[in-house]
């Protein structure tokens, strides 16, 4: 193994977004090493990882970050030097039905972090705390205006305030504690390995099962959306260049209506599947709206794009059908992360 440069924590690595991360710095950073903590829920899968499993600058361990022992022992084993924190509860959803499990985890398991490596950091130098958050926490826009980092915030689902908070907290940390901290504040990703309970995945496997497409209310809610290999090259740019105590929103430039999207959705699904033309669209239904849906979330990701340099390569056209390739090709993988109790849950709750 080379000279060891860093000694990196991510957490929530076996996710969707985090999986790619670390797929990026363990490739990218031999002189890296990456420890991925993850409680794998329902949400976390090493199958996302197996091609990186072996290599020599990455480890993983299995726990959960709101045991206070386990983070301790963990920055003492592997000496920490650095953070990127990822593992959260992450689903609107599932916040509205289960709200104290994103308390739990989103903002005292977040809490927990940052006492530990203020803890741990005490006398050392050049480390680094930064928090993957999201859009969510600035709440809803009217049929106008961008989000920058000086919106204030305004969340409205559990998700959303659990975020939010976890949030405050980091500040507040970097304030009291003088803990080197960053921030970075996405909008929607989508793209392989996302569980398919989010509404990209969860229509691309209702298209191929010839299934409903539960759209919530009038289906006019926007989002902007991001390929998230896009974000994590976003995230590389923001832990290496990324001042102390800031923070940086991550968008795509590139809103859509939620009926919008489907629509193109179901005509890329019906060309790649070669079934009819408008036959995925036919499934297609109106459900009870999300209690406290936001309207509208749109990224202006000007700061890091003059500051940084980054900006989203990946077109949406190219992004989705790059992402309908991937679950097409691994039905097995689609398969397992649905079978089970799972399967009944979003049908169960929303499809009334
Ligand atoms: P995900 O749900 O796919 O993955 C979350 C991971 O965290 C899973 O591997 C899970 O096992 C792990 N985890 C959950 N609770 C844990 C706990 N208590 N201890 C340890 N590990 C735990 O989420 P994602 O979509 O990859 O999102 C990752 C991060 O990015 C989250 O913090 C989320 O808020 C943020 N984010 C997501 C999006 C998006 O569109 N998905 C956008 C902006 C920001
Ligand atoms: P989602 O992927 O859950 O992300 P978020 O709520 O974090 O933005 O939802 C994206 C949009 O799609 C949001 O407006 C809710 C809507 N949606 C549906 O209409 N039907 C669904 O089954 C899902 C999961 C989402």
């Amino acid at each position: 193994m080379p000279n060891i440069e860093r000694n990196i924590l991510i957490t929530g690595g076996a996710g969707f977004i985090g999986s790619h991360l670390v797929r990026l710095f363990v490739r990218r950073y031999p002189n890296y090493r990456i420890v991925n903590l993850d409680a794998l829920t329902y949400a976390g899968n090493l199958d996302n990882l197996s091609d990186v499993a072996s290599q020599s600058n990455y480890l993983f361990r299995k726990g959960d970050i709101t045991d206070v022992a386990f983070l301790e022992a963990i920055f003492k084993e592997f000496d920490i030097d650095s953070v990127i924190h990822l593992a959260a509860e992450s689903h609107v959803d599932r916040s509205i039905s289960d709200p104290m499990a994103f308390v739990r985890t989103n903002v005292m398991g977040t809490a927990n972090l940052l006492q530990t490596a203020t803890k741990y950091w005490r006398n050392t130098q050049n480390n680094l705390f930064y928090h993957i958050s999201t859009d969510e926490v600035y709440g809803s826009l009217g049929k106008t205006g961008l989000f920058t980092e000086k919106t204030a915030y305004d969340p409205n689902s559990p998700y959303a305030a659990s975020k939010a908070a976890s949030d405050h907290f980091v500040r507040a940390y970097a304030q009291t504690y003088d803990l080197p901290v960053v921030i970075s504040n996405c909008s929607n990703n989508y793209g392989p390995n996302q569980f398919p309970e989010k509404l990209i995945p969860l229509f691309i496997n209702n298209i191929k099962e010839n299934e409903e497409l539960p759209l919530y209310g009038d289906g006019q809610y926007t989002r902007d959306w991001l390929y998230v290999l896009d974000h994590v090259e976003a995230i590389d740019t923001v832990f290496h260049q990324g001042k102390l105590g800031e923070t940086y929103n991550i968008g795509g430039f590139n809103e859509w209506k939620n009926i919008d999207l489907v629509r193109v959705l179901c005509q890329l699904m019906e060309e790649k599947l070669q079934r009819p033309k408008g036959s995925a669209e036919a499934l297609i239904c109106f459900v009870k709206d999300r209690p406290g849906h936001d309207r509208r979330y749109a990224i202006d990701a000007n700061k890091i794009k003059k500051e940084l340099g980054w900006e989203p390569r990946v077109t949406f056209e190219e992004g989705l059908s790059k992402t309908i390739d991937w679950y097409l090709a691994n039905a097995a993988w689609l398969e397992n992360v649905v079978s089970g109790a799972y399967k009944n849950y979003y049908k169960k709750q929303y499809l009334t």
